[in-house]
């Protein structure tokens, strides 16, 4: 064996493992006053606490030097080991206390700047929380979802990017129909629609839950539109299926008149006009007497006395086909509604596109 240790007798040995911990705690000195110093930012003292941890570890860890020497007690002769063993404990203790005094110092230290940055200036003015408002086009939809929820409809939630199979072929509309044109829509570079209509969650609606089936589907839709003031390239609709046995058309002017009774009042009417929608047969777009002039002609409904809002109609045999249910058996009506231009007519806006400019002057007048 070599090295100074060996050469160095029990109690020098205690001397120099004191004398190293002594030279290495010489800047943590300052820190064990009455008081800690000043002038030390909280990253300082932080830095200062985690090296004085360090520090306790080297010298008075399992494998410090101050450990060895407390093995040396068995090497001492017999009559001076009381003495040593009481020695290496004092010293151990004077080490412990410094450590202690010098640590207790540093926490006190950032405890301080700690309270100092979070503490609050009760002087200082308050500052009024805004509240967030619903946007408007949110608000109709709560409105049309409590309407169909009461009338015995689940709410379904659809995807807004497609397969070409559920956003044209499963609503027969096939390759080269000309309905793809008119509904245009962006599709990503591996081929996936994003969809042009909510009528997508007729199949996905079907395929999921079977038949009978009542639901609507409120979302977003997207179309190839140049934006104007009653067009957007991204708008929502809200899409109704009622699929059992017997459905006929007269359920289909009654559920769609009861909606828009309760919407607009009780004295509101429903006109159908025939129409075509490739995934309807037959099919009819719906209006509603003015809610304004109540059909004398105004503004709003541009004289006319009547509002359009979408449409239906019943369920096309290929679409019931498509997803495993017979035509023979059962019959159902569908609707589809945009709820932009409703919220354009309803709050008096001359342009949809202030919907989504998230100007907040706009949005926060509604409630
Ligand atoms: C449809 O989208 C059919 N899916 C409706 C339907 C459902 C028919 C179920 C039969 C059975 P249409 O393309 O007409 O139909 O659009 C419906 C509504 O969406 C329109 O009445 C209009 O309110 C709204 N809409 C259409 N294009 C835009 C646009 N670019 N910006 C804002 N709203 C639009």
């Amino acid at each position: 064996m070599g090295g100074t240790e060996t050469d160095l007798n029990p109690q020098e040995q205690v001397t120099a493992a004191n004398k190293a911990f002594e030279q290495e705690f010489e800047r943590f000195v300052r820190f064990t006053g009455e008081t800690a110093p000043t002038g030390l930012s909280l990253a300082e003292a932080t830095a200062e606490e985690r090296a004085l941890a360090e520090l306790r570890t080297r010298h008075t860890g399992k494998k410090s030097a101050w450990a060895a020497t407390k093995k040396l007690i068995g090497r001492v002769e017999a009559d001076q080991r009381a003495a040593f063993g009481q020695l290496v404990q004092a010293t151990e203790a004077e080490i412990v206390a410094k450590l202690d005094a010098a640590e207790g110092n540093l926490k006190q230290l950032i405890e301080a700047h700690r309270t100092a940055r979070e503490s609050i200036d009760v002087t200082l003015p308050g500052r009024r929380s805004r509240y967030g408002h619903r946007h408007p086009i949110t608000l109709l939809r709560e409105r049309i979802e409590d309407i169909f929820v009461s009338l015995g409809y689940v709410i379904e939630d659809g995807r807004e990017i497609e397969t070409d199979f559920y956003n044209f072929a499963a609503l027969n509309i096939p390759d080269n129909h000309p309905a793809r044109g008119t509904q245009d829509t962006f599709y990503t570079t591996d081929g996936f629609a994003l969809r042009s209509q909510t009528s997508t969650v007729q199949i996905h609606a079907m395929q999921r839950r079977g038949v009978p089936v009542r639901m609507i589907a409120p979302g977003r839709v997207f179309r190839r539109d140049t934006p104007d003031p009653t067009h957007n390239p991204m708008f929502y609709q809200v899409e109704g299926l009622c699929v059992d046995r017997g459905i006929t058309m007269a359920h289909l002017k009654g559920t769609v008149g009861e909606f828009l009774r309760r919407m607009f009042g009780a004295d509101t009417v429903t006109r159908f006009r025939p129409s075509y929608f490739p995934f309807t047969e037959p099919s009819a777009e719906f209006d509603f007497s003015c809610f304004k002039c109540k059909g004398s002609g105004c503004r709003i409904c541009k004289n006319s006395g009547w509002i359009e809002l979408g449409g239906s109609g019943m369920v096309h045999p290929n679409v019931l086909r498509t997803v495993g249910v017979d035509p023979e058996e059962y019959s159902g009506f569908a609707f589809g509604l945009g709820i932009d231009r409703m919220v354009g007519l309803m709050y008096n806006l001359d342009d949809i596109r202030l919907l989504f400019e998230n100007d907040v002057r706009f949005l926060e007048q509604f409630e």
